[in-house]
């Protein structure tokens, strides 16, 4: 993962370069974190592409809970905004993604042939903060493997544009946004799924912080996996050490390997062992 430290003038950097992008676009698709939906979004982006059109995608909707996908569909939706669960390694979600996209832009397509202009071709960019998948997507919707596409914040001078099915062209380099770090809360989202790095906390506490939350939302989740039973009222440290125990994360002189445990209960919520789970959803109206 490429990290990134946002400070103003880069912040602003990167705003003049997505404005001067956007001229040259039709359409925004904006890759948000399923688990992390509202921690997942740059807090200025919809200020800065204004009235652009634009396809909001939960990415890692594999990783979502199919409640938690559900919920935030129908929390986000509405007659403006189109949002699809997708996951971006899938070529099926590519070829839904491709088609929506047309159906966004139907009546500009239309307008354009009517002008006499043949072969009408729409552009488009991939928008979101950093590891929310936009290499992963950009990659499968134009079929090659390898290298990460635009490591850097913004979108590069040199604009290449990538040919997609039905008449789509992409951007091939994403333009990378900042989340709202500054908020508690959203920091420590962006920690346990590994947006940003472990540097918000050390990893022990942030494992804990994890294991509190994940107490909270189910803790059959833990129970299940680690084997261990997981009493009314108990506290999260000694949740982390029945965890430590039924792992054997255990040091030579019978002490509790406090960074292996918190790095593998962190590593397996990453990759999704320990189950679909939704972080976070919406504020209740
Ligand atoms: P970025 O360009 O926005 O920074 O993100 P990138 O595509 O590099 O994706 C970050 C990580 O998220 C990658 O994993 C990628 O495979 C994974 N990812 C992207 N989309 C999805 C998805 O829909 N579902 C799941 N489960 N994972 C997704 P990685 O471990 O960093 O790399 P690698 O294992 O792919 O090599």
């Amino acid at each position: 993962m490429d990290h990134i430290n946002w400070y103003p003038g880069h912040m602003k950097k990167t705003k003049d370069l997505l404005r001067d992008s956007l001229k040259l676009i039709d359409i925004v698709v904006e890759l948000l974190d399923s688990r992390i939906p509202r921690s997942s979004k740059n807090p200025d982006i919809d200020t800065i592409i204004n009235n652009k059109p634009k396809l909001v995608l939960m990415n890692k909707s594999d990783l979502g809970s199919e409640e938690g996908n559900r919920i935030w569909k129908k929390h986000l939706e509405n007659e403006n905004t189109k949002v699809m669960f997708v996951n971006a390694h899938s070529p099926k979600d590519g070829a839904r993604i491709t088609k929506e996209i047309q159906s966004i832009l139907k009546d500009k397509i239309e307008e354009r042939k009517a002008k006499g202009i043949k072969n009408v071709t729409v552009r488009a960019m991939i928008v979101g903060i950093p590891n929310v998948g936009k290499s992963t997507l950009i990659n499968s919707l134009s079929g090659r493997k390898g290298a990460k596409t635009g490591d850097r914040p913004g979108v590069t001078k040199g604009k290449q544009w990538i040919k997609l099915k039905g008449n789509i062209e992409l951007l091939d380099t994403p333009g990378i946004l900042w989340p709202k770090f500054e908020d508690q809360e959203v920091a420590m989202n962006l920690g346990f799924t590994g947006a940003i790095k472990d540097e918000v906390l050390d990893i022990e506490t942030l494992a804990l912080r994890l294991i509190e939350r994940l107490i909270s939302i189910d803790s059959a989740v833990l129970e299940d996996r680690y084997g261990i039973e997981i009493s009314e009222g108990q506290s999260p440290l000694g949740v982390m050490d029945a965890i430590a125990l039924a792992r054997g994360a255990v040091a030579r002189n019978k002490e509790i390997d406090y960074t292996r445990v918190a790095n593998m209960v962190l590593d397996e919520f990453r990759k999704g062992v320990l189950g679909r789970i939704t972080l976070e959803l919406p504020e209740r109206e």
